[in-house]
Protein backbone atom coordinates (compact mmCIF):
# COMPACT_ATOMS: atom_id res chain seq x y z
CA UNK A 1 0.00 0.00 0.00
CA UNK A 2 1.35 3.83 -0.53
CA UNK A 3 1.89 5.74 1.82
CA UNK A 4 4.08 8.51 3.53
CA UNK A 5 7.76 6.75 4.27
CA UNK A 6 10.14 8.19 6.72
CA UNK A 7 11.11 11.42 7.35
CA UNK A 8 13.59 12.88 5.46
CA UNK A 9 13.55 16.25 6.99
CA UNK A 10 12.63 17.18 10.37
CA UNK A 11 10.88 20.52 10.70
CA UNK A 12 13.32 22.38 13.37
CA UNK A 13 15.71 21.62 10.39
CA UNK A 14 13.50 23.04 8.11
CA UNK A 15 13.22 26.23 9.83
CA UNK A 16 17.07 26.50 10.98
CA UNK A 17 17.99 26.11 7.46
CA UNK A 18 15.18 28.71 5.99
CA UNK A 19 16.44 30.88 8.52
CA UNK A 20 20.24 30.56 7.26
CA UNK A 21 19.15 31.78 3.75
CA UNK A 22 17.45 34.36 4.90
CA UNK A 23 21.01 35.77 6.20
CA UNK A 24 22.60 34.60 2.89
CA UNK A 25 19.60 36.71 0.59
CA UNK A 26 20.25 39.63 3.23
CA UNK A 27 24.12 39.34 2.83
CA UNK A 28 23.88 39.25 -0.73
CA UNK A 29 21.07 42.40 -1.35
CA UNK A 30 22.95 44.36 1.07
CA UNK A 31 19.08 46.35 1.41
CA UNK A 32 18.25 46.71 -2.11
CA UNK A 33 14.41 45.66 -2.25
CA UNK A 34 13.65 42.17 -3.05
CA UNK A 35 11.12 40.91 -5.45
CA UNK A 36 10.78 37.43 -4.06
CA UNK A 37 8.55 35.40 -6.84
CA UNK A 38 7.40 32.31 -5.57
CA UNK A 39 6.27 29.22 -7.71
CA UNK A 40 2.97 27.72 -6.94
CA UNK A 41 1.68 26.06 -4.85
CA UNK A 42 4.74 24.22 -4.01
CA UNK A 43 6.59 26.87 -2.48
CA UNK A 44 4.07 28.66 -0.26
CA UNK A 45 5.29 27.62 2.93
CA UNK A 46 8.70 28.27 1.84
CA UNK A 47 8.09 31.99 0.91
CA UNK A 48 6.15 32.75 3.56
CA UNK A 49 8.69 31.36 5.89
CA UNK A 50 11.69 32.86 3.88
CA UNK A 51 10.84 36.36 3.76
CA UNK A 52 9.95 36.38 7.56
CA UNK A 53 13.64 35.42 7.40
CA UNK A 54 14.95 38.52 5.67
CA UNK A 55 15.27 41.47 7.53
CA UNK A 56 15.05 44.07 4.72
CA UNK A 57 13.20 45.53 2.38
CA UNK A 58 10.92 42.58 0.11
CA UNK A 59 7.89 42.63 -2.24
CA UNK A 60 6.26 39.05 -2.42
CA UNK A 61 4.89 37.90 -5.78
CA UNK A 62 3.69 34.68 -7.26
CA UNK A 63 3.24 33.05 -10.57
CA UNK A 64 1.59 29.19 -10.89
CA UNK A 65 3.55 26.87 -12.99
CA UNK A 66 2.84 22.70 -13.55
CA UNK A 67 4.76 19.84 -15.07
CA UNK A 68 4.10 16.96 -13.11
CA UNK A 69 -0.04 16.30 -13.19
CA UNK A 70 -0.97 13.91 -10.75
CA UNK A 71 2.01 11.86 -10.51
CA UNK A 72 5.87 11.58 -9.24
CA UNK A 73 7.73 11.48 -13.03
CA UNK A 74 7.90 14.88 -14.23
CA UNK A 75 6.14 15.42 -17.93
CA UNK A 76 8.92 17.34 -19.14
CA UNK A 77 6.35 20.02 -20.65
CA UNK A 78 6.02 22.71 -18.25
CA UNK A 79 2.10 24.11 -17.92
CA UNK A 80 2.07 28.27 -17.00
CA UNK A 81 -1.36 28.60 -15.02
CA UNK A 82 -1.16 31.90 -13.98
CA UNK A 83 0.55 34.90 -15.32
CA UNK A 84 3.01 37.45 -13.52
CA UNK A 85 1.06 40.48 -13.49
CA UNK A 86 3.90 42.59 -11.01
CA UNK A 87 6.11 44.89 -13.31
CA UNK A 88 9.50 43.19 -12.96
CA UNK A 89 11.47 45.67 -15.46
CA UNK A 90 14.42 47.03 -13.29
CA UNK A 91 14.02 44.99 -9.99
CA UNK A 92 15.88 42.82 -8.12
CA UNK A 93 13.81 39.17 -8.20
CA UNK A 94 14.83 36.03 -6.72
CA UNK A 95 12.90 32.84 -8.01
CA UNK A 96 11.68 31.09 -5.36
CA UNK A 97 11.36 27.46 -5.96
CA UNK A 98 10.20 24.76 -3.72
CA UNK A 99 11.89 21.62 -5.53
CA UNK A 100 14.48 21.69 -8.44
CA UNK A 101 14.31 18.05 -10.03
CA UNK A 102 14.92 17.76 -14.35
CA UNK A 103 15.08 21.65 -14.00
CA UNK A 104 12.42 22.34 -16.83
CA UNK A 105 10.39 24.50 -14.91
CA UNK A 106 12.92 27.29 -14.05
CA UNK A 107 14.73 27.09 -17.10
CA UNK A 108 10.75 27.79 -18.85
CA UNK A 109 10.82 30.69 -15.94
CA UNK A 110 14.18 32.37 -16.32
CA UNK A 111 13.57 32.15 -20.15
CA UNK A 112 10.03 34.08 -19.96
CA UNK A 113 11.82 36.24 -16.79
CA UNK A 114 14.76 37.50 -18.62
CA UNK A 115 13.05 39.49 -21.42
CA UNK A 116 11.30 41.60 -19.13
CA UNK A 117 14.49 43.39 -18.04
CA UNK A 118 14.79 42.72 -14.35
CA UNK A 119 17.61 44.26 -12.87
CA UNK A 120 19.13 40.97 -11.54
CA UNK A 121 17.50 37.30 -12.17
CA UNK A 122 18.65 34.84 -9.25
CA UNK A 123 17.36 31.97 -7.87
CA UNK A 124 16.78 30.32 -4.45
CA UNK A 125 15.13 26.49 -4.30
CA UNK A 126 14.46 24.37 -0.43
CA UNK A 127 15.33 21.13 -2.08
CA UNK A 128 17.29 20.09 -4.99
CA UNK A 129 17.45 16.63 -6.41
CA UNK A 130 20.10 16.76 -8.49
CA UNK A 131 20.10 13.43 -10.01
CA UNK A 132 17.10 13.44 -11.88
CA UNK A 133 18.78 16.81 -14.09
CA UNK A 134 17.71 17.15 -17.86
CA UNK A 135 18.90 20.81 -17.99
CA UNK A 136 21.67 22.58 -16.59
CA UNK A 137 20.19 25.53 -14.21
CA UNK A 138 21.94 27.90 -11.95
CA UNK A 139 21.15 27.72 -8.18
CA UNK A 140 21.77 30.82 -5.84
CA UNK A 141 20.60 29.82 -2.74
CA UNK A 142 19.84 26.22 -1.70
CA UNK A 143 18.18 24.52 1.02
CA UNK A 144 18.78 20.72 0.82
CA UNK A 145 20.59 18.22 -1.54
CA UNK A 146 18.46 15.36 -1.70
CA UNK A 147 18.44 11.48 -2.88
CA UNK A 148 16.38 10.38 -5.93
CA UNK A 149 13.21 9.83 -3.58
CA UNK A 150 10.04 11.55 -4.25
CA UNK A 151 9.04 13.74 -1.67
CA UNK A 152 6.05 15.51 0.30
CA UNK A 153 5.22 17.78 2.79
CA UNK A 154 6.20 21.29 3.97
CA UNK A 155 3.95 22.47 0.47
CA UNK A 156 5.44 19.51 -1.53
CA UNK A 157 2.65 17.33 -3.14
CA UNK A 158 1.29 14.09 -4.61
CA UNK A 159 -1.56 14.72 -6.42
CA UNK A 160 -2.26 17.69 -4.37
CA UNK A 161 -2.16 15.90 -0.65
CA UNK A 162 0.30 16.04 2.04
CA UNK A 163 1.11 19.72 1.16
CA UNK A 164 -0.02 20.46 4.86
CA UNK A 165 2.77 18.06 6.40
CA UNK A 166 5.01 20.56 8.45
CA UNK A 167 7.81 18.24 7.78
CA UNK A 168 9.46 16.48 4.30
CA UNK A 169 8.62 12.90 4.03
CA UNK A 170 9.70 9.86 1.75
CA UNK A 171 6.77 9.32 -0.25
CA UNK A 172 6.53 4.91 -0.85
CA UNK A 173 4.97 3.75 -3.72
P1 LIG B 1 11.32 20.20 -12.57
O1 LIG B 1 10.68 21.03 -13.64
O2 LIG B 1 11.43 18.76 -12.99
O3 LIG B 1 12.63 20.73 -12.08
O4 LIG B 1 10.31 20.08 -11.40
C1 LIG B 1 10.04 21.03 -10.54
C2 LIG B 1 8.64 20.85 -9.97
O5 LIG B 1 8.22 19.47 -9.92
C3 LIG B 1 8.65 21.30 -8.54
O6 LIG B 1 8.35 22.66 -8.44
C4 LIG B 1 7.59 20.40 -7.92
O7 LIG B 1 6.31 20.99 -8.05
C5 LIG B 1 7.62 19.13 -8.70
N1 LIG B 1 8.40 18.07 -8.03
C6 LIG B 1 9.62 17.59 -8.39
N2 LIG B 1 10.05 16.61 -7.55
C7 LIG B 1 9.07 16.49 -6.62
C8 LIG B 1 8.94 15.65 -5.45
O8 LIG B 1 9.80 14.81 -5.09
N3 LIG B 1 7.79 15.82 -4.74
C9 LIG B 1 6.82 16.72 -5.08
N4 LIG B 1 6.92 17.53 -6.15
C10 LIG B 1 8.03 17.41 -6.93
MG1 LIG C 1 6.34 23.30 -7.77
Amino acid sequence: MSSIGPTLIQQERIHTRVKELGREIEDFYKGRPVLALAVLKGAFHFVSDLIRAIDGPVEVAFITLSSYGAGTESTGKVRQLSSLDTDITDRDVLIVEDIIDTGHTLTHLLKSLGPRNPASLRTCTLLNKPSKRQVEVPIDHKGFDIPDVFVVGYGLDLAERYRNLPYIAEWVP
